[in-house]
């Protein structure tokens, strides 16, 4: 695996890959802490294409003052270890300073998509998305990027972005990667006590059970009926001692985005309808 560090590098690496036809390039963004989400992302891209490119980059755009950005777990070591193991071809590891992040073209997400679930309660989190993905993108120039189903909402801001901007990067989706437990992989468990994990694991616990029950019933599904579903989720989140921040029925999906004491963990499930 080549590791790249700077824009001569990454061009010198990427030339013959972007002049040779037969060789398509597959890009995993990432802002490291890689964990086996990422790493089934990678497997996906290996799958897609010849080549493939992973980057780590804690992009600061994207939190707000009030989140985890200096806190954010920075796992270098461990994380090349992972991605020697799963043989990505390259990882680009840039080192932007405030300057050079600031100097980048901003790209706005949709108004429209991201005035809800976690948008609602993180203003700008997903034009900071948008602007350092847009970024990585030009750089790269990959004929695929590889985003996990785990963060729904961003793959479907990024794939309306893509669309607005008529690209030819095609955006294949990941499923979502699971401990045994149910809970979905996250760097963010990574806060999470023992005990706190167990808990975390209700909520897909509760989803997967929800979504049973109304598929299972005999009713003609109605928006009644997804209501009632989120109220009972919702209501057996906070007996379980959750802070709900939402609970809620988009693009066939439930979603769900609680706190455990400081960490916010957020989950989604297909329902159909
Ligand atoms: P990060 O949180 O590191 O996630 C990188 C990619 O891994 C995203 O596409 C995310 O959806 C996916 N992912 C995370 N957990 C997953 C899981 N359990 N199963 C499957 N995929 C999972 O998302 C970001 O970084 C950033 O916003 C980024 C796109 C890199 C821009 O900075």
């Amino acid at each position: 695996m080549q590791i790249i560090r700077t824009l001569d590098e990454l061009n010198e690496n990427l030339k013959s890959v972007w002049e040779n036809d037969n060789e398509l390039l597959a890009y995993v963004p990432t802002m490291g802490a890689l964990h086996s989400g990422h790493i089934s992302l990678v497997k996906k891209a290996q799958e897609i294409a010849q080549k493939t490119i992973v980057s780590i980059f804690v992009n600061p755009l994207q939190f707000s003052p009030s989140e985890d950005f200096s806190n954010y777990p920075r796992t270098y070591e461990e994380d090349i270890v992972k991605l020697l193991a799963t043989g990505a071809d390259f990882l680009y590891y840039p080192d932007f300073d405030q300057a050079y992040i600031e100097s980048i073209q901003k790209v706005k997400a949709s108004e429209e998509l991201s005035a809800c679930l976690c948008g609602a309660s993180r203003p700008g989190h997903f034009d900071g998305v948008c602007t350092i993905v847009n970024h990585f993108f030009e750089l790269i120039k990959p004929d695929f990027a590889v985003f996990g189903e785990k963060d729904y909402q961003q793959l479907k801001i990024l794939e309306d972005m893509l669309l607005r901007q008529q690209s030819i990067i095609e955006l294949v989706p990941g499923k979502i990667f699971r401990e045994e437990s149910g809970l979905a992989m996250s760097s963010r468990n990574n806060y999470l006590s023992d005990e706190e994990k167990l808990l975390a694991a209700n909520i897909y616990r509760l989803l997967s059970e929800e979504k049973k029950s109304f598929e299972d019933s005999s009713l003609e599904s109605n928006s009644e009926m997804i209501d009632g579903t989120l109220m009972n989720i919702r209501k057996k989140l906070m007996q379980l001692g959750f802070d709900v921040d939402y609970v809620d029925f988009k693009w066939s999906r439930i979603f769900v985005a609680v706190k455990v004491g400081s960490t916010r963990l957020i989950d989604n499930i297909e329902i159909n309808v």
